[in-house]
């Protein structure tokens, strides 16, 4: 897989850095270390492919090292020359897919003077004008290419497509997208669920996916081929939803000119789903428990009852039990709506679903022949990392926004996840997140600017934010900023 490289931000900078600060290039080869490319000076340039152990050949052992390890840190090396070689992993779903690479500079120009004689059997004074043009680095120097290098690789593999497996869990409820054991224990409930006549109570907050389980369970059983309708009950005012759900007679009030069937004829054979229980008023509930009971309603203004084969599902985002311990909801309805109870848990509780369900919704809403956009790794971290309060529904809003901004473009990166989402606008307001991250965050930025206005001086750093020095040592460390060294 062809890595993106050159087109990222983060990587022109780091490079610039690299080239204004110690003149280093930076590279990026594949993951056996094929594709060497760069060098940095004229020095490098001349020992590049000089004996059997070149460049090429120093940066595909050390792809071979990294791909075997599993600390995703920066190697620091040195090549045949005797010129340091600083490489970082860009790990992708099949393990390592590349490294990015810093080379030419040196700790000690007399070792790779030596070098330049024993190794490439240069003549000393050729030895020692090559060397002479070597950048030399100090440890602190060597520390922060390190963290040159490993940002640019962090950045790369963020910026790799998101490899999402295809789901392990085979079964018929395709529409249900997820693979986490909260999906799997709904999917495993509704293949009891549609072989039964029962009538079910679906929970969960809002936009966690109530009305498509509502209709999974009506479309994968055998009243399939009758309607299945849907009333929310918070919808209408209690008179006109009483004559939606029951119908009326000619001249139950004014404007009744006719006989009008309610909902729950037009359902009659299929499935009534009755959304928002919770919020039916107490008189109503004495009439659907009477459907419950008796398959039987009067039609308002009627004195006939009518009798339906309804299957009923409800569903609630209120706690349907605490509100009969409130006596807001009625006991004996909540006995016969609550025989089998599926419960939906938010999107919170099932992080791990996020990535197929993201590229589900892509999906879904991709409007053109080609193929739809696939999402990059740091996408896809930004859409992990958010508590997302409005569940399922607010996830789809999102792809569909990204897809606009995406235009045609084949990828979805993480500049295309809202500020919101991603935790930049408003954070505070639009989602609960924990003091110590907020704070955190404020730190690291604050931490980062300065750096970068002392060209990554800690010493000059610390007096611009006020601290010591090994104070601000150790909060790098604690927030995972930079390097160990000074
Ligand atoms: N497991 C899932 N796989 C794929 N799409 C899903 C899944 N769950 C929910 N959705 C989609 O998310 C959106 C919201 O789902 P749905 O309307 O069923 O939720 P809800 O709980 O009824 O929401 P609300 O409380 O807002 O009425 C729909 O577009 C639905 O198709
Ligand atoms: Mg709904």
């Amino acid at each position: 897989m062809a890595l993106t490289f050159d087109g990222l931000a983060e990587v022109s900078l780091a490079r610039d850095l690299l080239r204004r600060w110690w003149g280093l290039d930076l590279g990026l080869s594949e993951a056996d270390g094929k594709g060497y490319v760069r060098a940095s000076h004229a020095t490098c340039e001349s020992v590049r492919g000089v004996v059997a152990a070149s460049c090429a050949a120093a940066l595909e052992e050390l792809a071979g090292e990294l791909a075997k390890s599993k600390d995703r840190s920066a190697l620091i090396r040195r090549c045949h020359a005797g010129m340091v070689l600083v490489v970082a992993p860009v790990f992708g779903s099949k393990g390592l897919a590349g490294v990015v690479y810093a080379t030419g500079a040196c700790t000690d120009r007399n070792a790779v003077e030596q070098k330049l004689v024993a190794t490439i059997g240069c003549g000393p004074d050729e030895a020692r004008a090559l060397s002479e043009a070597v950048p030399q680095l100090s440890d602190g120097d060597l520390e922060r290419v390190r963290d040159l290098v490993g940002a640019a690789a962090a950045t790369v593999e963020r910026a790799q497509p998101a490899e999402i497996p295809p789901t392990t869990h085979a079964h018929p409820f395709t529409e249900m997208v997820g693979d986490s054991p909260a999906v799997r224990d709904v999917v495993k409930l509704l293949t009891k669920v549609v072989r039964s006549e029962a009538t079910v109570l679906i929970q969960g907050e809002s936009g966690t996916g109530k009305e498509l389980i509502a209709r999974a369970i009506h479309y994968h059983g055998p009243r399939v081929k009758k309607p299945f309708v849907v009333q929310n009950c918070s919808a209408f005012n209690d008179n006109l939803l009483e004559s939606a759900l029951f119908g009326h007679v000619r001249g139950a009030f004014t404007g009744a000119v006719k006989d009008q069937p309610g909902l729950f004829q037009v359902a009659d054979g299929g499935t009534f789903f009755l959304d928002e229980i919770g919020d039916m008023s107490a008189a109503l509930q004495v009439k659907l428990l009477r459907v419950l009971q008796e398959g039987t309603f009067t039609p308002v203004g009627g004195t006939k009852p009518v009798k339906v084969d309804v299957r009923i599902i409800a569903a609630s985002h209120k706690d349907l039990a605490a509100m009969v311990a409130h006596k807001q909801f009625r006991e004996d309805l909540f006995y016969r709506v609550n025989v089998l109870k599926i419960t939906v848990p938010p999107l919170r509780e099932r992080v791990s679903d996020i990535p197929r369900l993201a590229q589900h919704f892509v999906n879904k809403h991709w409007r053109s022949p080609n193929p739809a956009p696939r999402l990059s790794q740091g996408a896809l971290s930004r859409l992990v990392a958010y508590p997302w309060p409005g569940n399922i529904r607010e996830l789809e809003n999102e792809m569909e926004r990204m897809l606009v901004l995406a235009g045609d473009a084949t990828e979805l990166t993480a500049s295309m996840v809202s500020g919101r989402v991603s935790g930049i606008v408003n954070a505070a307001q639009s989602a609960p997140r924990p003091l110590r991250d907020v704070v955190a965050n404020a730190e690291a930025d604050a931490i980062v600017a300065s750096l970068g206005r002392h060209t990554g001086d800690r010493e000059l750093a610390a007096a611009d934010l006020g601290v010591s020095e090994p104070l601000l040592a150790a909060r790098m460390a604690a927030l995972g900023i930079g390097g160990t060294g000074a």
